[in-house]
C-alpha cells in the first residue's frame, strides 16, 4: 500500500475461511466462506473494519461523540455504538422507524450500551445528513466534539478496512493453496465491495468481484462505488477507479429492503440444517441467493472455486423468529 489511514484494532483478524463441504459436493462448486460475521460477537460484521479507519479519525479529531445513522435494526449502528464505548466515545444514533420498532436485537444492544436515540419517521431520515450536522453543532456549542460517521460508515476511510480485508484474503489463499475464481459480496452502501475492489487493483487479487445489491440497483451503486474508489486513490496512488460493468449483478432485492419472502426465509433454515452457516435475512442471504443462481446458470462453472464473504447481520434474523418457516417445538 502507498499509504494507509490512522487504524486502532477493534476486529477479531484474521477471520477464518471455511469450506462448506457437503455443500460444494451437493453443487459440484468449491464453496468458501470469509467469516468476517466472526470479527467479534456483539461487536461483529463487516462493519467493524471499517470502524478500525473511522474511529481512529474520531480520536485524531478529539472527538467526544460519535454520530451515525441508519435503520432502527441496523447492523452498522449496533457496531458503532459498541466500538464506541469500546474506546471511550459517546454515542448518538439517529435511527429511521426507531419510535416502531420493537426493543430487539440491534436495537436492543444499542439501547444496553446507552446509546442517545434521535428516531425519525421515514420523511424525516430523508434529511438525516442535515439533521445530523446540526447536532454536532449543537453539542460543538455546549463544548463537545461530535464526530459524524455517514450511513454504513461507507466512506473512503471506512472503505479502507476492506482493501485491508483484501491483503488478508491474499494471503490466505496462498497459505491454503487456493485460488478463489470468484468472490461474493452484499452491497448495502457500497464501501465494502469498493475497498474489496479496490484491494483487488491495487494488490493483484485475480478472481471476479461479484458485489449483490440488497436495494436500489446497479445503476444507483455505480456512482457511489466510483466516488468511494476516488477517494481511495488518494491512499492507494494511481489507482482505478472505474467500475466495471459486471461489477454488480441485479435481481436478488427480492421483495425490498430489510424484506424477506417465504422461500428466502426457507432458504437459511436449509442452509443452518446442511452447513450449521447461519446467514442474516437483509444481507448475506440475498448475495447467497445470487450466488446459487450463478451455480445453477454456469456463470461458476462445475469445479470452481468462489469466496462468499459472510458480512455478519445475525442480529437482524432475530425479529424474523416468528415468520421463520418449519420451526416448531413439537
Ligand atoms: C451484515 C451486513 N452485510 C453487508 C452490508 C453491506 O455493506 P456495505 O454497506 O459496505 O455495502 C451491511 C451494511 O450495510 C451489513 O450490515
Amino acid at each position: 500500500m502507498n499509504s494507509e489511514p490512522p487504524r486502532i484494532e477493534l476486529a477479531r483478524l484474521p477471520t477464518p475461511i471455511d469450506h462448506l463441504q457437503d455443500l460444494s459436493r451437493e453443487l459440484g462448486v468449491e464453496i468458501y466462506v470469509k467469516r468476517d460475521d466472526l470479527t467479534g460477537a456483539a461487536l461483529s460484521g463487516n462493519k467493524v473494519r471499517k470502524l478500525e479507519y473511522v474511529l481512529a479519525r474520531a480520536l485524531e479529531e478529539d472527538a467526544d461523540t460519535v454520530i451515525t445513522c441508519g435503520g432502527a435494526q441496523s447492523n452498522h449502528c449496533r457496531a458503532t455504538a459498541i466500538a464506541a464505548r469500546r474506546v471511550g466515545l459517546d454515542i448518538e444514533l439517529f435511527l429511521r422507524g426507531g419510535h416502531e420498532s420493537a426493543v430487539e436485537a440491534n436495537l436492543f444492544l444499542d439501547l444496553l450500551v446507552g446509546a442517545h436515540i434521535h428516531a425519525m419517521t421515514e420523511a424525516e431520515y430523508e434529511d438525516v445528513g442535515p439533521a445530523m450536522a446540526e447536532r454536532a453543532e449543537i453539542l460543538g456549542s455546549q463544548g463537545r466534539q461530535a464526530y459524524v460517521v455517514p450511513e454504513g460508515a461507507s466512506d473512503p476511510i471506512g472503505s479502507f478496512g476492506y482493501v485491508r480485508c483484501m491483503k488478508e484474503i491474499i494471503d490466505q489463499q496462498r497459505a491454503g493453496d487456493v485460488t478463489f475464481d470468484q468472490l461474493i459480496v452484499p452491497v448495502g452502501s457500497g464501501g465494502t465491495v469498493a475497498g474489496l475492489l479496490a484491494g483487488a487493483r491495487h494488490l493483484g487479487f485475480t478472481g471476479k468481484i461479484i458485489g449483490v445489491p440488497v436495494c436500489d440497483d446497479a445503476a444507483w451503486f455505480r456512482p457511489v462505488i466510483e466516488t468511494l474508489l476516488e477517494g481511495l486513490a488518494h491512499y492507494l496512488v494511481g489507482l482505478d477507479a472505474t467500475v466495471p460493468d459486471d461489477l454488480l449483478l441485479d435481481g436478488f432485492v427480492g421483495n425490498g429492503y430489510g424484506q424477506a419472502t417465504f422461500d428466502e426465509l426457507e432458504r437459511i433454515r436449509d442452509l443452518a440444517v446442511l452447513t450449521g452457516l447461519i446467514l442474516d435475512p437483509v444481507y448475506t442471504n440475498k448475495a447467497f441467493g445470487a450466488l446459487l443462481a450463478l451455480v445453477r446458470d454456469g456463470t461458476i462453472a462445475q469445479g470452481g472455486r468462489v469466496l462468499f464473504i459472510h458480512t455478519g447481520g445475525l442480529f437482524g434474523l432475530f425479529p424474523f423468529g416468528d415468520r421463520m418457516p418449519h420451526l416448531m417445538v413439537p
